[in-house]
């Protein structure tokens, strides 16, 4: 597949003063990850884009760098460090950009919201009309004030108000640029230093959901739209107790007198885990997605195949929160195997392993597990979603 030369370049090199968090804004924990990653998902996601430039203060380059480490088959992504201004640090991405790229579009880390429809709009009018800003019209009434009195109603059917992304034809962009860095033109906005330059800015249709992280309560909001697209799954597994085969619970191989029994190698832990997953996102359960008829499977590495539903999650636009299971086995004792399971859960999921919990009971000699015929799991995820539902 050969996609359209469209470079995205997020500013995220600000120092969030308004936000007064302590720390740069992008890289805030929203709901498990950096702000700054929700739109780097969209764009990853969009079948045009061909080169994201992250641009970060010299603070942050390392945690930048993690970002992007995951290669991407269609993308090159780069970090670049910023300037004193927002124009400087634009400036610094458009520079870096594949010399052959015929659309930018730039989009402030801090608008964690955009979706594909705003990124589709956004290519579709820098490729038709030469330069854009993502915007919507003004819904509410606007007054003109001074010292907290009305001084008169201003007609809105004009106004509209800017958001990110911003952008057009590469060289177009670029001499704008160049032009404001020349004269040190103290603009806010990339439409901004556009139109200083003499050229047209149209607008390309931008939502209400893709506000900018400015203070405190826009963060909270934000939160609250993560959590509204939060889903739950269950997942439960059992499989019989047999001499002559390993044990294997979470990846590690214990050692044991028998071991579990089934078509792979019988993980019960890490095929609780998968259902649970598999179920959240309504995407069916192991036996559809791995059937025990299939003899590619005949075996297989369960937390190989745990590596396999995160892939498929992602591809529907699911991400992992955290997990927490629970083993059901009279013996062997499970502790001190424990973190070397989680690290192995950790590694398949891409998840910290502090949002990864193993857990283990007996159940006092009672049931099949009591007696040792076969061991259980249970497991409970959250997933959450960057497409809003
Ligand atoms: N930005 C940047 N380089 C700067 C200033 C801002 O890359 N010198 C980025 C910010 O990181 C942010 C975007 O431009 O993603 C929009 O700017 P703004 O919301 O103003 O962020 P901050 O400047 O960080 O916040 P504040 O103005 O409250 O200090
Ligand atoms: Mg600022």
């Amino acid at each position: 597949m050969t996609r359209n030369k469209t470079t995205v370049i997020i500013p995220a090199a600000g120092c969030g003063k308004r936000i007064n968090a302590g720390e740069n804004k992008a890289w805030l924990n929203l709901c498990g990850k950096p702000m700054i990653w929700y739109s780097l998902q969209q764009f990853r996601q969009h079948p045009d884009i061909r080169e994201i430039i992250i641009v970060v203060s010299p603070q942050d380059v390392e945690k930048a760098i993690k970002l992007i480490s995951e290669p991407h088959e269609f993308i090159t992504e780069k970090v670049v460090c910023g300037g004193e201004e927002r124009y400087h640090s634009v400036w610094n991405g458009l520079q870096a950009a594949n010399a052959d790229t015929d659309i930018v579009l730039i989009h402030d880390a801090a608008r964690p919201f955009i979706n594909q429809t705003i990124i589709t709009e956004a290519i579709n009018t820098a490729s038709k009309k030469g330069a854009f800003v993502t915007a919507i019209p003004v819904a509410d009434t606007l007054k003109s004030v001074s010292d907290g009195r009305v001084i008169s109603t201003v007609d809105r059917s004009a106004m509209w108000a800017a958001q990110t992304p911003q952008g057009g034809k590469y060289a177009l962009l670029y001499k704008a640029y160049n032009n404001a860095i020349e004269k040190n033109l103290q603009l806010t906005d990339d439409a901004g230093i556009i139109e200083a330059n003499g050229h047209t800015v149209y607008i390309s249709p931008g939502s209400p959901e893709n506000f900018k992280i400015t203070w405190p309560n826009d963060f909270k909001l934000a939160e609250k739209m993560v959590c509204a697209n939060m889903k739950t799954g269950f997942g439960y597994d059992v499989h019989r107790l047999v001499e002559g085969r390993d044990l294997i619970l979470g990846g590690v191989k214990i050692p044991y007198k028998s071991g579990l029994l089934g078509h792979s190698d019988a993980d019960v832990l890490v095929h609780a885990i998968m259902d649970a997953l598999l179920g959240a996102a309504a995407l069916g359960d192991i036996g559809k997605h791995f059937p025990d008829t299939d003899k590619t499977y005949s075996g297989a590495d369960s937390i190989a195949l745990l590596k396999k539903v995160t892939s498929l999650l992602k591809e529907h636009g699911f991400f992992i929160s955290n997990i927490d299971t629970t083993l059901v086995a009279q013996s062997p004792k499970i502790s001190p195997y424990i973190d070397e399971m989680r690290q192995n859960i950790s590694d398949a999921t891409g998840l910290n392993i502090q949002n990864v919990s193993v857990k283990a009971t007996t159940t006092e000699g009672l049931g099949f597990t009591g007696t040792g015929e076969g061991m259980a799991a249970y497991a409970n995820i959250l997933l959450f979603s960057i497409n809003r539902c």
